[in-house]
């Protein structure tokens, strides 16, 4: 009977948005659609009576979908991508959204005003988004004043990454700028992701190279923190290079991959838009297979021995079973709850109960890497 009521509530739900809020939505600059759901969100966080409501709207919970990962609970599998929440200002909205976790940033050492605007585009025939904010974010030291102190009812990351400003394009200061940030989330929050994949930063991707991530991450092993790392790795990577950088790995103290970033190839035959009205990297159903196939690679080639959290044109429990029989313990998303709505936390997940029991399983890490 539960289980009814939730469906026809997910159900009415994604009829608004789709054919009643969507639309309107739609019609209004990406970027200031985003900071104004960012506003209302904030608004609903801040008072107990709004986040019960949102509760009652959005929530979904099953026993089959808790894990326990290094030594963090997660009360379900899926999580609000990096990107979204950039300035940690919707910790206290978003359990209530029906998420299991939240990656907070990116977050650089310095605060960056990012790229010029317009930064942000909706690719409407590929359900995809095209990104060019280049790590807008109000900073390490402003964000960890914001968090410190609270209590969070989900697990939280932060995603460090290296100011996007000439002065990090320097191998040792932009080390130095990633250090800064690290330091001061030593504390704060669940786990840590170490963003080496922004597609649109002064000097690129440097520390994909080898010799780079390592003299990177030999600074960060220095550092003393509880906290599981995770590397977030860019999804155009050729499997010489995913391999380049897990032998590095090996090496320092790292647990998992979040794979993946943006996409950056216009060559992407998923790309039904015109390429030449956007800049910056792509996300989405562009990218769906591509990290799809990452993970994959990771998981075959380690055997399992990292935690591996997909990311990437995730619009359905289906979408999100794929990557998780491809060897991801945990999901996260932006997109596909930008296309189909907030309630698709809820339908992701209760699906995925349905795709466990379907195929014999009694809990979702029975399912992960199973493909
Ligand atoms: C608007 C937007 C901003 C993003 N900013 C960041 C960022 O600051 N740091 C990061 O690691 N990833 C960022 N990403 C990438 C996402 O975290 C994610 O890897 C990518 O969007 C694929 O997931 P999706 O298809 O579910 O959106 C951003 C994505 C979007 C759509």
């Amino acid at each position: 009977m539960k289980n009814l009521l939730i469906l026809i509530r997910n159900k009415l739900l994604c009829v608004s948005y789709i054919f009643l809020l969507r639309p309107v939505l739609f019609c209004f600059d990406p970027e200031k659609t985003h900071d104004f759901i960012t506003q209302v969100g904030v608004f609903l966080g801040h008072h107990a009576f709004t986040k019960w409501k949102t509760k009652l709207f959005f929530s979904f919970f099953h026993p089959m979908l808790e894990q326990n990962i290094l030594g963090i609970h997660f009360p379900n599998p899926v999580g609000l991508a990096a990107g979204f929440d950039k300035n940690a200002l919707l910790t206290d909205i978003l359990p209530s959204v029906g998420f299991g976790f939240e990656e907070v940033g990116s977050i650089t050492g310095e605060q960056c005003e990012g790229n010029s605007k317009p930064r942000l585009w909706r690719l409407r025939k590929s359900k995809a988004l095209a990104v060019h904010y280049g790590l807008k974010n109000d900073g390490c030291e402003k964000i960890t004043s914001r968090l410190k102190g609270k209590n969070f009812k989900i697990p939280i990351g932060t995603n460090i990454a290296k100011t996007n400003s000439p002065q990090t394009v320097e191998t040792g200061a932009g080390i130095n700028d990633y250090v800064k940030a690290f330091s001061k989330f030593t504390d704060i929050g669940d786990y840590f992701v170490i963003n080496i994949s922004c597609p649109n930063a002064f000097g690129g991707e440097p520390f994909t190279d080898p010799e780079k991530l390592n003299r990177l991450l030999k600074e960060i092993d220095k550092k003393e923190t509880k906290k599981p790392i995770f590397l977030k790795i860019s999804p155009d990577l050729s499997r010489e290079q995913v391999e380049g950088i897990l032998e590095v790995c090996k090496h320092h103290r790292i647990h998992g991959f979040v794979c993946s970033n943006l996409t950056k190839d216009r060559k992407n035959l998923k790309i039904k838009d015109n390429i030449n009205y956007f800049k910056g990297g792509i996300s989405g159903k562009v990218m769906d297979d591509l990290s799809t196939n990452q993970i994959r690679l990771i998981y075959q080639r380690t055997r399992g021995k990292y935690i591996i959290i997909g990311c990437g044109g995730i619009f359905s429990a289906e979408d999100a079973y794929k990557k998780i029989k491809a060897g991801a313990s945990l999901v996260e998303l932006i997109t596909g709850m930008i296309f189909k709505g907030p309630q698709m936390i809820s339908e992701i997940n209760r699906g995925l109960m349905f795709l466990l029991k379907r195929d014999g399983f009694h809990h979702l890490t029975e399912a992960v890497g199973t493909e």
